[in-house]
């Protein structure tokens, strides 16, 4: 199932306290923006990438992309201030170059390097027959509503999934979606939110718990670690 992929890479990556954008930063000796476009570069479905840059950074992304050989993108839309903002210049991007309704397009943070193939295809899949496809996995962990120091609620942990990227969606409902959430002033944390707001289903697909977004110092450390197994 082919489809386009959009990733927002204009973060300035605060948490993880390297003092310039997070994915670029070496993981085993190769940057994070680098390892997560690798992953759709090589993949024979994925017919185009659109990655939203921060302006000052964008020679320096198409110097790298020169550099190890990624050859996929098809726009290098602006981002913004927020991700949303990021993703939704990707949508436009994707809008003007003239990608149909009915395409299969997906969101992926470039900051998750080790999404599986399995999971991308199954996405691509879901999202083609009904819409809107996320990847998912089951807390391991109790999870609590708290509000200031003091719990409010205890949601069965049986239905409590924690969300990641890739997120697929079919593009016309994407787009609807990001212009629905510009207009009335709302801003999500995924883009499942924003389809959730229109009242259209979205299937959970379960990924793999090694989908972890390199967000902190540890997740990096986590990170070289499990590139060390896969290299055993
Ligand atoms: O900061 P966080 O890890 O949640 O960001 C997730 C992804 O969104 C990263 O790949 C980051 O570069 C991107 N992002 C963006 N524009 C922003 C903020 C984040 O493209 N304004």
């Amino acid at each position: 199932m082919e489809y386009t992929v959009m990733l927002p890479a204009a973060g300035s990556g605060r948490r993880m306290g390297a003092g310039e954008n997070k994915l670029f930063l070496p993981l085993a000796g190769k940057p994070i923006l680098v390892r997560t476009l690798s992953v759709f570069q090589q993949d024979p479905d994925c017919t185009g990438i659109i990655l939203a840059v921060r302006p000052d950074e964008r020679d320096r992304i198409r110097e790298m992309l020169a550099d190890h050989g990624i050859t996929k993108i098809t726009a290098m839309p602006d981002g913004g201030g927020e991700r949303q903002d990021s993703v939704r210049a990707c949508v436009r991007a994707f809008i003007a170059a003239g990608g149909g309704d009915e395409a299969v397009v997906m969101v992926h943070d470039a900051a998750r390097p080790f999404l599986s193939p399995r999971v991308i295809r199954e996405l691509a899949e879901t999202a083609q027959e009904h819409g809107a496809a996320i990847a998912a996995v089951p807390s391991k962990d109790t999870v609590k509503q708290v509000a200031a120091g003091v719990v409010q609620s205890t949601p069965d942990r049986s239905t409590v999934w924690l969300v990641q990227t890739p997120q697929a969606f079919r593009a016309d409902l994407l787009a609807e979606a990001e212009e629905k959430a510009l207009s009335e002033g709302f801003l999500g944390t995924d883009e499942s939110m924003l389809v959730e707001r229109l009242g259209h289903p979205v299937r959970v697909v379960e990924s793999t718990y090694d989908n972890l977004k390199m967000t902190t110092k540890v997740d990096l450390a986590i990170g070289e670690a499990l590139l060390e197994r896969q290299e055993e």
